[in-house]
């Protein structure tokens, strides 16, 4: 019981994690070829939590995501981002 509930903890907690993190990864996928790094969103190399400026990109993902009271960043709506 308490194995299979430690279990389950672990997996909700890498399955969000990895909805958060490999941005760049799921940016790939989903054909945006002009995200190669963290970069692409941040203005640091290597992004941390509570330590992170958003770029261009990023601000336009985070304004997207307040406009539509998004609970979570969709890249998506990077289709419609018309910057660079
Ligand atoms: C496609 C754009 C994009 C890329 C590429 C990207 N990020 Fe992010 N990142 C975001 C956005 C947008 C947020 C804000 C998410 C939110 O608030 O919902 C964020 C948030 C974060 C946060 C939380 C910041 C905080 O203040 O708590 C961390 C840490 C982070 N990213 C790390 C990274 C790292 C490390 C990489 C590279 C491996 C990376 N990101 C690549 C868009 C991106």
């Amino acid at each position: 019981m308490r194995t299979a509930t430690l279990i389950a903890a672990a997996m909700i907690l890498s399955v969000s994690a990895q909805a958060k993190l490999p941005f760049v990864k799921q940016a790939k996928e989903l054909g945006f070829t002009e995200i190669t790094s963290c970069k692409s969103c941040h203005v640091d190399a290597m992004p941390k939590k509570g330590a992170s400026t958003a770029n261009e990109r990023g601000k336009f993902l985070l304004k997207m995501k307040a406009d539509k009271k998004a609970a979570e960043v969709d890249l998506n709506w990077l289709k419609e981002y018309k910057g660079k």
